[in-house]
């Protein structure tokens, strides 16, 4: 999906003059990123124009009863993917990060971004440098196990055995991927909490604020006098609660905005 934006208005720079100045003199800033900043790498977002659920359908919402009632069958499903999953999986793999990642690892750096909440599964922050992540929807290239918790790299598991099992605790290991239906492992939760209970000011970066927790914590730091930046080329469920709304793609926007940050520091 490409976005066709002509040379931005003298209002559209106005206003990403408004955020830098925010997050330059807020506090704490945290991210909330979704499918969107993944875009302009190549894979498409779950709603929404060029939508994987709006081509597909919805998925079913039982995913992770499903797993538990045959986790053979779903690791077979996982290792040989059809349909709306194949074509995320094939995006996932050949995808790199774009500017708009890169633009979050160099707010990190220069001590503005405290942290970034993501509900992307692609590895891409991971791979773009980015090192205070919080993955609350997985990482597609681990494996965690359903009992103790511990994470593995692919490399670490053998297939052979299906379901695969636990190396530690000989617990039915499963993707990394939060199934829908399925509770956000804890320390993550927890994470992702501590840090939207200390922002003051939010970046909120292509998603469509739709699924929850994750769509509840720019709302409580709006409901606790923080700011919202929406950076989304249209508008989602969180809009009304947000300051500033940069409308274009986050691959363009986001270096905009750390450059007029970098500007001011
Ligand atoms: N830059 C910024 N935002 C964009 C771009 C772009 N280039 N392209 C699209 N968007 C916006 C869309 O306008 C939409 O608001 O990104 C948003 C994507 O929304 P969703 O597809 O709903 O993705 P997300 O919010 O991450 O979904 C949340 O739902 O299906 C589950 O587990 C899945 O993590 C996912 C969760």
């Amino acid at each position: 999906m490409t976005f066709v934006f002509g040379p931005m208005e003298s209002w559209e720079l106005e206003v990403l003059d408004q955020a830098a100045e925010c997050l330059v003199r807020a506090r704490y800033v945290i991210a909330l990123t979704g499918a969107g900043l993944s875009v302009e790498s190549g894979i498409p977002p779950f709603r929404g124009p060029g939508g994987l659920w709006t081509k597909h359908g919805e998925p079913p919402m039982d995913g992770y009863e499903r797993f538990l009632r045959d986790p053979k069958k779903a690791w077979e499903d996982r290792l040989n993917p059809a349909g709306p999953m194949r074509e995320l999986w094939e995006a996932l793999n050949s995808a790199r990060p774009n500017p708009g990642h890169e633009a979050l690892v160099a707010l990190e750096e220069l001590g503005i971004l405290k942290c970034t909440i993501t509900q992307n599964v692609d590895n891409l922050h991971r791979t773009a440098g980015s090192t205070r992540l919080l993955e609350i929807h997985g990482n597609a290239t681990l494996i965690r196990c359903i009992n103790c918790v511990a994470r593995y790299e692919r490399e670490e598991i053998d297939f052979a055995e299906l379901p695969p099992r636990c190396p530690r605790c000989r617990g039915i290991l499963k993707s990394d991927t939060v199934s829908f239906g399925e509770p956000i492992p804890s320390d993550v939760l927890a994470g992702c909490s501590d840090e939207a209970e200390r922002a003051d000011c939010m970046i909120v970066a292509g998603t469509s604020a739709t699924v929850y927790p994750a769509a509840q914590f720019p709302i409580s730091i709006h409901e606790r006098g923080g700011d919202l930046l929406e950076v989304n080329p249209y508008e989602s469920e969180i809009t009304a609660f947000c300051r500033l709304a940069l409308r274009g793609p986050a691959g363009e926007l986001l270096p905009e905005l750390l450059e007029r940050v970098r500007s001011r520091l």
